[in-house]
């Protein structure tokens, strides 16, 4: 083979490549390849921080692969939600891995620091800090860290959510919508939680950012 082919042949490879991988920034702006992944940016904003008053859900700063199973989750039904099933089964892989990558390396919002040893007031701190282990409820820091701020790959953070949102998703595992979370964590605790329980734990950890209280 002549050798002055070979930079062609780097050129052809490199632009096959480019021609493969998602730009994350159009998916997330204008859509994916189908025209059923919608802009992800109408619904989740900007930059990722969500829509509290209407209860879409924070991205920005979320665990790539957290996010990149709840698309599955809720493609596949497991997570049942009518708005976001249609996107998430348009969206190819590459899109999704490119988009969710994307989005978790965009700016977590500040978090008001809050210690397991402070003094609790009211029920949705005391559910937050210390659970309610007479009915098998741990507290939500033990699993999702301090001030709920999320902790690896599986579990998501609370703070930086709207109230809105926190309680959809409580009462969605309650009426049993939800169901894609592994050993039914989640689920047991949520069914566990009386009505008001859920408004408050949802309000604590919303208040703990500006994002979340919607501000
Ligand atoms: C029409 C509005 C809308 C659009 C457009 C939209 N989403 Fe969503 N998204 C939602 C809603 C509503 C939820 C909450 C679903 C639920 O209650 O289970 C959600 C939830 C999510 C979640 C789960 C977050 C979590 O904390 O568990 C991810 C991830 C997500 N969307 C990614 C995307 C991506 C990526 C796009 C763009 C390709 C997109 N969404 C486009 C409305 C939208
Ligand atoms: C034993 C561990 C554990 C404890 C304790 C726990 N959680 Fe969770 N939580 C999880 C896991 C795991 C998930 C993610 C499930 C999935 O994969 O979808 C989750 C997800 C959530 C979500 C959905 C977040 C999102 O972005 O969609 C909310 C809301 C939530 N938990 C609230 C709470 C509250 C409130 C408490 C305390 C009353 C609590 N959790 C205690 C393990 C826990």
């Amino acid at each position: 083979m002549n050798v002055s082919s070979w930079p062609l042949a780097g050129i052809l490879a490199a632009s096959i490549t480019t021609a493969q991988a998602a730009d994350p920034v159009a998916v997330y702006t204008k859509g994916g390849a189908k025209p059923a992944a919608m802009a992800c940016v109408t619904c989740h904003g900007a930059e990722g921080e969500g829509m509290a008053a209407a209860g879409f859900p924070r991205l920005a700063g979320l665990s790539a692969e957290y996010m990149q199973k709840q698309l599955a989750d809720v493609a596949s039904g497991d997570r049942a939600n009518p708005i976001m099933q249609p996107i998430a089964a348009a969206l190819s892989p590459e899109e999704t891995k490119a988009v969710t990558t994307m989005l978790a390396n965009k700016p977590r919002p500040d978090v008001r620091p809050v210690g397991r040893d402070d003094v609790v007031d009211g029920p949705g701190e005391t559910l937050a800090l210390r659970g309610a282990w007479e009915r098998n409820i741990p507290e939500c820091v033990a699993c999702h860290g301090p001030s709920g701020v999320g902790v690896g790959e599986s579990f998501p953070p609370l703070a930086g959510q709207s109230a809105q949102y926190l309680s959809s998703q409580l009462n969605a595992w309650r009426q049993g919508t939800r169901k894609n979370d592994p050993n039914d964590l989640m689920g047991h605790i949520a069914r566990n939680l009386t009505e008001d329980e859920v408004k408050a734990v949802s309000a604590y950890f919303a208040g703990l950012t500006e994002t979340g209280a919607g501000r």
